[in-house]
């Protein structure tokens, strides 16, 4: 089998003219010699990212103990701003943490499961990390209500709302699915928990970076994600949203002396909470991850995700388009408003398809039950888009 060749750097090609997000190509070292459609996964590294780990390796060299007050420990909430920035939260709203599953843990800590409000409403497409920690919350008198999805693209909005009573506690709902790519209403969704009054938690990990959120407007009380995806950060660094006027309401029984009023007075017995952010705090902070992940959000708020998001929303349905003219089955949402970045493409041996695209320099991934997930960033070029999908049809039809 002959291949083509694989598409040129844009460089000041009509096509780079014509999409003047591709001159961010250059940020990213990988994309000289693969075609990077798994940022739905793990983003492209930037190349700042090299510096800032220097950074902070200088940083410990030189200053040692001292960097601790000269900027670390209040790094979760400083670097949570520039996630705050991205998804709509105040300043001193947003800390760190290593991944999601901490922080759904600490927004689950907050309540009591054994009385009446005991129900805990969550989209049967959430990432399963968040289905283990509700389901382990059986054991102290939670009731799980999945609302499953009747095609494991979508689930129904009404399904979930009728879901929503007084006896509900909490609702977490997943912005953006991972396994489909379909976005759910959160609007809606708060709305109908605020009236029953109940809390709202959103899984952003999917939708922050790549589709406009705004956790003030939306109401939301929590909201968690992280950075190794859209927002090109790398491991090891997630992130969890409060609403602010939360504060004196929620004692997260999941905790640490870092969430403590006088942190440096070690105090023994139960936590008096800091007052602020502070208390969805823990332990040490992952500091190495945070500078790595600080050039990722700077980039993505430089370009901004309205910019970000209308291209991507150009550039899955050229994806769906060119699936659709080779009789590929398309398992994503058709309408652009009701998906997020990815487009997933169902095929026989997906598995073996995704591997045999890798040796090609092509990444995607495979996610059984749903199929191959491809997704453009803002430094894709659409020639990048038609050879992905080119080399897939050749895989498949051989
Ligand atoms: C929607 C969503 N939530 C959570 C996660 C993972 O969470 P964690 O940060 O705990 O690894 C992923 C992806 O891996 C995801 O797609």
């Amino acid at each position: 089998m002959t291949m083509p060749a694989a598409p040129s750097e844009p460089g000041n090609t009509p096509e780079s003219i014509a999409d003047p997000l591709l001159s961010w190509r250059k940020e990213f070292p990988i994309l000289e010699h693969t075609t990077y459609m798994i940022s739905h996964s793990l983003g492209p590294m930037p190349r700042r990212a090299q510096t800032a780990i220097k950074e902070f390796t200088d940083t410990w060299a030189t200053r040692g103990i001292r960097a601790w007050e000269e900027g670390w420990w209040e790094m979760p909430l400083t670097c949570g701003d520039l996630i705050g920035s991205i998804i709509g939260a105040p300043k001193g709203r947003v800390v760190m943490h290593q991944n999601v599953s901490i922080c759904q843990s600490i927004v689950t800590s907050c309540f009591n499961w054994s009385g009446n409000r005991n129900k805990l409403v969550s989209d049967g497409l959430n990432f399963p990390s968040n289905d283990y920690i509700y389901y382990g919350l059986e054991r102290l008198g939670a009731k799980i209500v999945s609302i499953a999805s009747p095609d494991g693209i979508t689930v129904p909005l009404d399904h979930i709302l009728d879901a929503i009573d007084r006896q509900t506690q909490l609702v977490s709902i997943s912005h953006v699915a991972f396994r489909s790519s379909s976005l759910l209403d959160l609007a809606a969704i708060s709305k109908r928990a605020h009236e029953v009054g109940a809390y709202i938690v959103a899984d952003l990990y999917q939708s922050a970076g790549i589709v406009p959120v705004d956790v003030t407007a939306l109401e939301l009380d929590f909201a968690t994600g992280g950075s190794v995806k859209w927002l090109l950060g790398g491991p090891g660094a997630g992130y969890l949203y409060v609403r602010p006027d939360l504060d004196s309401a929620l004692t997260p029984a999941a905790t640490g002396w870092a969430a403590h009023a006088q942190p440096f007075e070690f105090i023994n017995g139960p936590i008096q909470y800091a007052a602020d952010m502070h208390r969805f705090l823990n332990g040490t902070p992952n500091i190495p991850a945070m500078y790595s992940a600080r050039s990722g959000y700077e980039i993505v708020n430089q370009i901004g995700v309205e910019a970000i998001r209308a291209k991507s929303k150009r550039q899955t349905q050229l994806l769906i388009t060119l699936a659709d003219e080779s009789g590929l089955v398309v398992r994503s949402p058709r309408e652009p408003e009701s998906r997020g970045g990815t487009i997933i493409l169902d095929v026989p041996d997906g598995r073996a398809v995704t591997a045999e695209l890798g040796r090609r320099q092509i990444l995607v991934d495979f996610r059984p039950g749903a199929g191959i997930r491809i997704a453009p960033h803002f430094y894709t070029s659409d020639s990048e888009i038609v050879h992905t999908l080119h080399e897939l049809n050749c895989i498949v039809r051989h």
